[in-house]
Parts: C-alpha cells; sequence; structure tokens
C-alpha cells in the first residue's frame, strides 16, 4: 500500500498540478454534499431540483434552494483543505478544476481556478445573454430580466452542457500536469469524471482524497482515505521539506 512518501520523490521535478474538486472539499466548510445523507433538501432530491425543468416547473422552490444555499455560502469559510491549495502556488504552478459553485477556493486565495459547474453567486437570463454577479437582495421569486424573462443562477444543471471555453481550457491544464489530486468528489457527474482518466493517459501521478471509495478509486497511484482538511496540509509539508 502506497503511503505520502510516495509523493516525495515525484514531487521533486514537479511542474503543474492539477485539482479536480467536488462537494466533498468544502463538507468540511459545513456546505453540505449532494449524495447520501446530505442529499435531501425539505424532502425534495437535490438531483431532482437541479434541473431547467424543475426551474421552469415551480421556479419559487428551485429558487428558494439557491438562495438558501447562497446564503450559506457567504457565510462559509474556507477550511485547512481549500488554504492548503492555495498555499501550494508557492510551490507549482496549481489549477484547481472544481464542481463546486460556492467560490471557496478564491475566497481561501487560489488564482487559478476553473468554475467547470458555474457560481452560486452569478445570475444569468434564461433567455437573453445578460449575465451578473451576485444578487445582494434575496428575493422570494427569481427576479425578472430587462428582456422581460426570468433570471437563474448561473450554474450547470443536470442535462446542460459546461461552458465549453471552461471545458477545453480544462483539458489543456489536465494534458499538461505532472500530479493530479482528487479531493471530494464521488466523481460519478460526466463529464468532470473523466478528466482522471486523461491525466493519466498523460502519465500524470494520481491521488485520490476521499473518506470513502469511488469509481476510480482502483484507477489512482495513492489513495488517501481521509477527509480533505486532514489530508491537504499534510501533503503541503511534504512540499514545504522539499
Ligand atoms: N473530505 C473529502 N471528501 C469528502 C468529505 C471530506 N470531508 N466528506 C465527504 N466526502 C466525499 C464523499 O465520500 C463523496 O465521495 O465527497 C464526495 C461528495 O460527492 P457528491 O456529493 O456526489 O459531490 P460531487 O462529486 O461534487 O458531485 C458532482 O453533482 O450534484 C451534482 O453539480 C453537482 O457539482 C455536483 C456534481
Amino acid at each position: 500500500m502506497r503511503n505520502y512518501e510516495s509523493i516525495r520523490e515525484w514531487i521533486k521535478n514537479l511542474k503543474k498540478i492539477v485539482f479536480v474538486t467536488g462537494a466533498g472539499i468544502s463538507q468540511e466548510s459545513g456546505i453540505p454534499t449532494f449524495r447520501g445523507k446530505d442529499g435531501l433538501w425539505r424532502n425534495y432530491d437535490a438531483m431532482k431540483l437541479a434541473t431547467i425543468d424543475a426551474f421552469y416547473e415551480n421556479p419559487k422552490i428551485v429558487w428558494e434552494w439557491y438562495s438558501e444555499r447562497r446564503r450559506n455560502i457567504i457565510s462559509a469559510l474556507p477550511n485547512m483543505g481549500h488554504r492548503a491549495i492555495a498555499e501550494l502556488e508557492k510551490y507549482a504552478e496549481v489549477v484547481v478544476l472544481t464542481q463546486n459553485i460556492d467560490g471557496l477556493h478564491q475566497k481561501s486565495g487560489s488564482t487559478k481556478v476553473l468554475e467547470l459547474h458555474g457560481s452560486i453567486l452569478k445570475i444569468k437570463c434564461t433567455v437573453c445573454n445578460y449575465r451578473d454577479e451576485i444578487l445582494t437582495e434575496f428575493t422570494e421569486n427569481p427576479p425578472n430580466c430587462k428582456c422581460g424573462n426570468i433570471l437563474r443562477p448561473e450554474v450547470v444543471w443536470f442535462g446542460e452542457q459546461l461552458p465549453q471555453d471552461v471545458w477545453q481550457e480544462a483539458i489543456i491544464h489536465v494534458n499538461q500536469c505532472d500530479l493530479m489530486i482528487v479531493a471530494g468528489t464521488s466523481l460519478v457527474v460526466s463529464p468532470a469524471n473523466i478528466l482522471p482518466t486523461y491525466a493519466k493517459q498523460n502519465n500524470a501521478f494520481l491521488v485520490e482524497i476521499n473518506p470513502e471509495d469511488t469509481e476510480m478509486s482502483l484507477e489512482m497511484d495513492l489513495v488517501i482515505r481521509d477527509t480533505s482538511a486532514n489530508a491537504l496540509p499534510k501533503i503541503l509539508s511534504l512540499f514545504k521539506e522539499n
């Protein structure tokens, strides 16, 4: 069984680290994950609320769900896992590909973050090209755009395409990385779950940080069965000692 020490040699001549992160990395900041016991909100299945059909059928409920999460996210603080990733920029080029919409990587100081699933802190029109930063007021219903149609959170819902410019850039980084660290994601959602396979094809060293098994655990070079707030500072300390 490999351990942290197996990264020590690998990081000596390392140039680029790519992180693929998911809800688990923000769990220790008090933000619930999607699957497992956290996946219900007022008895609604989170997976069923995160679709354009659910939004058109019941805009008030979906908007309320996002407003509540937005409130929680705005008051959340990055944890030791986010902070360790930000500090790693002192030792290598670091790119974070996150499925999270909470902005906590940026809040912790990471400078190169690609939001694959958008941001809960932004809104866009369902019809025209209007986009804006966070809404400061929390309305009960989704507000209307100047064009007369309703505004929605600028997030990627099930069945929607990822922003293609962001995705293309993500692939370029993945093809260039020496080390990929996959932290806090179940890797069940496509297309983000293909990123470790691309990195492997490029001979990157693959590390998974997750208290539980994922579909890709067997493909990893190193699996750390721990939370990200525990494991990432330990990885950072290997870089500091190097
Ligand atoms: N540290 C690390 N990993 C953790 C922690 C923790 N403290 N707590 C939980 N985990 C792990 C869980 O074991 C699980 O494998 O985080 C993972 C969270 O998985 P999901 O809830 O499926 O979240 P994620 O992989 O980000 O989901 C992907 O699906 O719902 C959509 O668009 C949404 O971006 C989301 C996407």
